[in-house]
């Protein structure tokens, strides 16, 4: 499993790769509206960060259009991967941008056809949203392991993107249950790494070493 960063915070994204553990980065409407800047200015800051697959998203909702946003965001750079959200137009936008060679990542999938539907348009990655399934009674992880199922069985090729990540059972979870990658927002990155026993355990080797005898 890799790990994506999912945030348009620079700081959070500049913090998250000095670990040396995050091969990517996923934004959203959402995240980019938060940092109160310019869509594209962020995302080139972005790219000047983490090389690696950077997801912008599409705001369009018919495909001709979303088509278009799509080639201005892929010509901001080569790892530019754009975000496309699961509808008809969607999907319709995808197979146009697999035919000219542009990267997709379907966003806001919630269900095992939703993802067979984006594969077989010829999506790049796959978003399922594991958090706002959950959130709403559902089990957000079943679903990841189903699509990993479906896309072993049919030699489908989309790398699944386990999105909408709460906490750090999530990433455990979701590499077991076969995500490719798992995006991460940077709390739960930080969460991740800490461990009491860790904390604990230095404090104790550190006082222990206070009382060895120096020369
Ligand atoms: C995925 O790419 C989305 O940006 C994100 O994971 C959505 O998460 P949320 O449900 O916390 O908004």
């Amino acid at each position: 499993i890799k790990l994506f960063i999912d945030s348009a915070n620079v700081d959070e994204i500049k913090s998250a790769s000095e670990l040396g553990v995050i091969s990517g980065v996923t934004t959203n409407p959402s995240l980019i509206a938060r940092e109160g800047r310019d869509f594209g200015a962020v995302v080139r800051e972005i790219t000047t960060i983490v090389d690696g697959p950077i997801s912008a998203e599409a705001v369009s909702t018919d495909a001709g259009p979303m088509i278009a946003e799509a080639e201005e965001l892929a010509a901001i750079h080569p790892n530019i991967v754009v975000k496309i959200p699961m509808t008809g137009e969607g999907l319709k936008a995808v197979s146009a941008l697999a035919q000219k060679g542009i990267k997709t990542n379907v966003t806001l999938v919630f269900s095992a056809n939703q993802a067979l539907m984006a594969a077989l348009a010829g999506a790049t990655y796959v978003s399922p949203f594991v958090g706002r399934l959950d959130d709403i009674g559902y089990d957000g992880l079943e679903l990841i392991k189903d699509i990993a199922e479906i896309y072993d069985l049919h030699g489908l090729a989309p790398e699944i993107i386990s999105a909408s990540i709460r906490h750090p059972m999530h990433v455990t979870q979701s590499a077991l249950a076969g995500a490719h990658i798992a995006t991460v927002p940077y709390k739960v990155l930080v969460q991740m790494l800490n461990h009491p026993l860790t904390d604990s355990g230095i404090e104790k080797f550190l006082s222990d070493w206070a009382k060895v005898p120096k020369k």
